[in-house]
């Protein structure tokens, strides 16, 4: 530290005074306790900035006596140099202390979930989701998945469902602005995974397919427009319509207990031929009649039939040779029936008191 000694004249002495004030002792201590990188930005500015006190002095020099000038040049630059370095100090803290938060807030939880220790639970779509996969599992099915988001020949064309067919509207489709205009969709049905399945599977097959769908559907109590499938497929020789009646039979039964049975009335799918709607006996009512079933004691849960032959030949599968039948059912909509759910929105709606009931 350079002492501006010998100085003789009051002027001198004013200016060496000045100086050790403005960017002294005091402006340190200010600099050092600076909390956020703001505020040590405006005091820099205030100390060492065009309209600081510095800058006055740095004007005043030129009227100084030329043998203090030196020494009182001398002085004020190093007073400046080491403000400058404490600044820059305390500016590389703080830049590491906003790091050190920013690290924190955006922290991941990884932790491992300990067995044994509980920490929440499955979501109930989830349950009734394995569930279903355990009943089929225990009836000989495997399970097989395909992906969400799909191209319009497996989720529409490939089921006999050519561009401008007017069963397109029974599945009002969110399409995704990728290739050609209208060729690759978020799946509406489990369907597709048929397709898939045929493709890269010599049959026999018995599967089940499992998974999330959309639909550009408004939801209501009865409807959600990101829903859940689950799809049954069986090719082998020989297979009737019989075989298919038994198997939803057995399923309901096995699934909702031994007083819920099934029943199926005819209906129209592309890509079976003969097609059935299959109803169940009415969960609320065990088939008395109630207000859910509109007094009819049966509920529709989804639809089935027979492969029609043209899906056979989109997938190279000889229909001399082999037959088939399949089933599609919503996963919520079993979710809704078994634990007696008024509204399926609250599926969706992660209201933790619901998620909470395990
Ligand atoms: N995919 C149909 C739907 O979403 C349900 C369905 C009907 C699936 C008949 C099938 C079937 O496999 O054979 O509405």
């Amino acid at each position: 530290m350079i002492e501006a000694a010998g100085l003789d004249s009051k002027d001198g002495l004013a200016y060496d005074q000045a100086v050790r004030e403005a960017l002294g002792e005091k402006a340190e201590q200010e600099v050092s306790s600076c909390e956020t990188l703001e505020a040590l930005r405006q005091l820099e500015g205030a100390l060492l900035g065009k309209r600081s006190r510095l800058a006055q002095l740095h004007q005043q020099l030129g009227s100084l006596d030329p043998s203090e000038r030196k020494v009182l040049g001398r002085l004020l630059n190093e007073r400046k140099a080491r403000l400058k370095s404490l600044i820059d100090t305390r500016r590389a803290e703080l830049d590491r202390a906003d790091e050190q938060a920013r690290l924190a807030a955006e922290r991941m939880d990884l932790t491992e979930v300990i067995a044994g220790r509980r920490r929440g639970t499955l979501h109930l779509v989830s349950r009734t989701q394995s569930e279903l996969e355990d009943t089929f599992v225990g009836m000989g099915f495997t399970v097989a998945e395909g992906p969400e988001v799909e191209t319009d020949w497996n989720n529409f064309e490939a089921l006999n469902i050519p561009p401008d067919h007017p069963a397109r509207g029974m599945w009002d489709t969110f399409y995704l602005d990728v290739g050609k205009p209208e060729s690759v969709l978020m799946r509406t049905h489990t369907s597709p995974v048929q397709v898939r399945l045929m493709q890269s599977h010599q049959p026999p097959i018995y599967s089940v397919m499992p998974g999330r769908c959309y639909r550009r559907d408004t939801p209501d109590a009865r409807h959600l427009s990101i829903f859940h499938q689950i799809e049954g497929l069986v090719v082998d020789t020989g297979i009737s319509f019989s075989d298919l009646a038994g198997t939803i039979e057995a399923f309901t039964t096995t699934y909702f207990g031994p007083s819920i049975h099934s029943r199926l009335r005819p209906a129209y799918f592309p890509f079976t031929e003969p097609s059935a709607e299959f109803e169940i006996t009415c969960t609320i009512c065990e088939g008395q009649g109630c207000r859910t079933c509109s007094q009819t004691g049966w509920i529709e849960l989804g639809g089935c039939g027979m492969v029609d032959p043209e899906v056979f030949a989109s997938v190279g599968i000889d229909s001399e040779i082999w037959t088939g039948f399949a089933f599609g059912f919503g996963i919520d909509r079993c979710a809704q029936m078994r634990q007696g759910i008024a509204d399926l929105r609250i599926l969706m709606e992660n209201d933790i008191r619901f998620l909470e009931q395990a």
